[in-house]
């Protein structure tokens, strides 16, 4: 992994500079390109802009790791607020909502964090949407996986989410590849050691087009997560080569990163599903932001010192 992108990994998991980095006067600028904002109402908000020039959302309630089981509760309320507030608004059909198994205390108790886990997909599918179940570091892979398979015995349409710089993942997405299986498929954004992850972009990217071919060939549902440009090239040929109709795959970018190709994908018909983080804990995603290029990192540093 490049020394930049590991230093600012690794400050994501340091007090001191999360202290240090959300107090900053200048913080919330670069927060606002990359965050919908902190209420379920600017949630609610950005997905009506986007489902104005035809893109879908899925939503993010911000927060990560929880240490106890008052925090695990309480994101569990967040997305059962977040989920009534859709249906009541009549925005289901263009969101679905996207959850962090490590902010429902999966590394203190699995079993806690599948029940609570699946009171959320059990309100989603009665508002009438789905749930994708966020991949994050690789030692909780396998957990995460095993919970993903738990609730689809009663909730076929969970996605799951694989990242192509794991070795292990083309052997995941062949597993996945079946009818039904929502898959998104994504480059990965945590640090990894080599001895489990490929270390350079060139291995990532062949991963990447190695599983975007399992899935395709499966009878599922991918859904490519990416926002490069020659991925995006070489998944439209790969489409067209399996002779996928539109509507049997999507395409999904961050909110905030590439807008005019968003808009661009959307306008050829494709669908496209924009990931939408929103709340108050939003410096580990901002971090990991950063650390995918290093163009942002200067413009977050130039942006805190001209406060
Ligand atoms: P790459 O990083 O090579 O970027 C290609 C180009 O895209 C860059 O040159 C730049 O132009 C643009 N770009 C990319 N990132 C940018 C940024 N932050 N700001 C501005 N421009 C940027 N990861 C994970 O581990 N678990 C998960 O569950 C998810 N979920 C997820 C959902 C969705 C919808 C997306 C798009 C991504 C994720 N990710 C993720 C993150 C993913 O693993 C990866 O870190 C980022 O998408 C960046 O990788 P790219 O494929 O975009 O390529």
């Amino acid at each position: 992994m490049e020394p930049l992108r590991s230093l600012i990994l690794a400050a994501a998991g340091n007090d001191t500079i999360r202290r240090l980095v959300a107090t900053a006067p200048g913080a919330r600028s670069v927060v606002a390109r990359f965050v919908a904002g902190e209420t379920v109402d600017d949630a609610l908000a950005a997905v009506t802009a986007l489902a104005a020039d035809g893109r879908r959302a899925t939503l993010d309630h911000l927060g990560e790791n929880a240490g106890d089981p008052a925090s695990a509760e309480s994101a569990v309320s967040a997305y059962l607020r977040l989920l009534e507030a859709l249906r009541v608004k009549a925005l289901t059909d263009h969101a679905e909502v996207s959850v962090k198994l490590s902010a429902l205390g999966l590394r203190a108790d699995e079993g806690a964090a599948l029940d609570r886990a699946a009171r959320i997909c059990a309100a989603a599918h009665e508002g009438g949407t789905t749930v994708t179940i966020d991949m994050e570091e690789h030692d909780t892979v396998e957990a995460t996986l095993r919970v993903v398979r738990e609730l689809r015995r009663t909730w076929p349409s969970v996605g799951a989410v694989l990242q192509s710089y794991l070795r292990r993942t083309e052997a995941d997405a062949a597993e996945l590849a079946v009818d039904g299986s929502r898959v998104r498929l994504c480059k990965g954004a945590y640090a990894a050691p080599s001895t489990v992850a490929f270390a350079t972009a060139g291995e990532v990217d062949l991963s990447y087009v190695r599983c975007a071919n399992i899935l395709l060939a499966g009878g599922g549902y991918p859904m490519f997560a990416t926002h490069d440009p020659r991925l995006i090239e070489v998944l439209g040929e790969r489409v067209r080569w399996y002779g996928c109709r539109e509507g049997t795959y999507e395409y999904q970018l961050l909110f905030g990163v590439r807008p005019d190709e968003q808009r661009r994908l959307a306008a050829e018909g494709e669908t496209v599903r924009v990931y939408v983080p929103f709340g108050e804990q939003w410096y580990g995603y901002l971090m990991r932001r950063l650390a995918e290029r290093p163009a942002n990192t200067a413009f977050f540093l130039r942006a805190l010192a001209s406060r």
